[in-house]
């Protein structure tokens, strides 16, 4: 069954999209019998267990409800009340997270540091660092990279181990938000290790819903030390699912045969056949380089809003503003085509 008749698909977020049938039939599998509650179930090992195979290497797992909480609680883990924590200026957890970060890790401070495209870069965290270093100012020691960013940018495994050499040398630990991690191991076909403990990883918010769950991010710690007591952290924040193998099992069907990947790449190439027939509109403008599932056009006032008039929804908040187009795993070529046949009318409309 597709949308309801007269609704369309939509490109404002990749929340936007129900569940894929991946997840949604594991959590049907999972829905019989009694089962130990809080996580003591087989689902919950199950799903550990898959993550654990993908990652090669033997991490901590838990579930818990959404990106907030998982960013949040992770980076607690990492901080001091009296610490602070590095990322972009257009990262979630400085922008998006209602200051859940400081208030987890009862009062640590985020501050922004330099880069390009929504990237954290080395020069901007060695300018933080030693921008002060006295008692008054709180103790830089994390790092928080989004991968991929907020921008729909990727860092590449090279890049991501420029940022751990510096961090290590100031002895900052790091923190990855992978609300869109899927799309980032698509785009650089890589390992999934390749980009987190091969690069310094110490803790990973693997992002489950905009990859097609209803609800449900994993946070992984490479670093084994620093899960200590998390299963508490989690319980005292309201994170601790009581039915925790629906939580699970939807990990299970997305991992046990790679659909988390191909619906990572199909978002990506969704993205990418958007940008390949927008990119050269009169008038408009490719803001960032599109590495993962969305892109972000700077449209003329008309444009934007002749496309909200004919019922697109995109948001023009995120980061520096722009019009930004997120693709979904269910995201259509012909829903594409069909956006980008109304975006070339009225822009060459206004062109005129
Ligand atoms: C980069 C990033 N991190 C984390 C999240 C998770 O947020 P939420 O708490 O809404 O699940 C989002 C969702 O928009 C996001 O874009």
């Amino acid at each position: 069954m597709g949308p309801p008749a007269g609704e369309r698909r939509q490109f404002a977020s990749d929340n936007y999209a129900g569940i894929c049938p991946e997840a949604w039939a594991e959590a049907g599998e999972a829905n019989a019998g009694h089962v130990p509650a809080y996580g003591d179930d087989p689902w919950t090992a199950r799903a550990a267990d898959l993550l654990r195979e993908l990652f090669e290497t033997d991490c901590d797992v838990f579930f818990v409800f959404n990106g907030t909480s998982a960013n949040s609680l992770a980076l607690a883990s990492l901080c001091q009340s009296y610490h602070s924590i590095l990322c972009s200026e257009t990262a979630h957890v400085e922008t998006d997270e209602c200051g859940a970060p400081e208030f987890f890790s009862n009062g640590t401070k985020v501050l922004t540091v330099a880069g390009k495209d929504g990237k954290v870069d080395p020069t901007g965290v060695e300018w933080m660092v030693r921008r002060r270093t006295d008692i008054h100012y709180p103790k830089p020691r994390a790092v928080s990279l989004t991968q991929a960013t907020e921008l729909g940018t990727v860092y590449t495994p090279d890049e991501l181990k420029a940022v751990w050499a510096k961090a290590k040398s100031h002895n900052l630990r790091i923190h990855m938000d992978g609300a869109r991690f899927a799309n980032a191991v698509a785009s650089l076909g890589c390992a999934p290790k390749e980009i987190t403990w091969q690069a310094g990883v110490d803790v990973l918010c693997f992002g489950g819903t905009k990859n097609g769950m209803a609800a449900g991010e994993a946070v992984v710690f490479f670093d084994r030390q620093l899960a200590k007591e998390f299963d508490y952290r989690c319980k005292q924040a309201g994170q601790l699912a009581s039915k925790m193998r629906f939580l699970a099992a939807p990990w299970v069907g997305m991992l046990k045969d790679g659909a988390w990947l191909r619906h990572a790449t199909h978002s990506n190439a969704m993205a990418e056949l958007l940008h390949s027939l927008v990119k050269d509109l009169p008038g408009v403008k490719v803001l960032y380089p599109r590495q993962a599932n969305s892109i972000f056009l700077e449209l003329p006032r008309r444009v934007r809003e002749g496309m909200h008039e004919r019922g697109w929804r995109f948001y023009d908040f995120i980061g520096w503003g722009g019009a930004r187009l997120m693709c979904s795993w269910d995201t259509a070529p012909e829903e594409v085509r069909a956006f980008a046949r109304d975006l070339s009318e009225l822009a060459r409309e206004a062109g005129r």
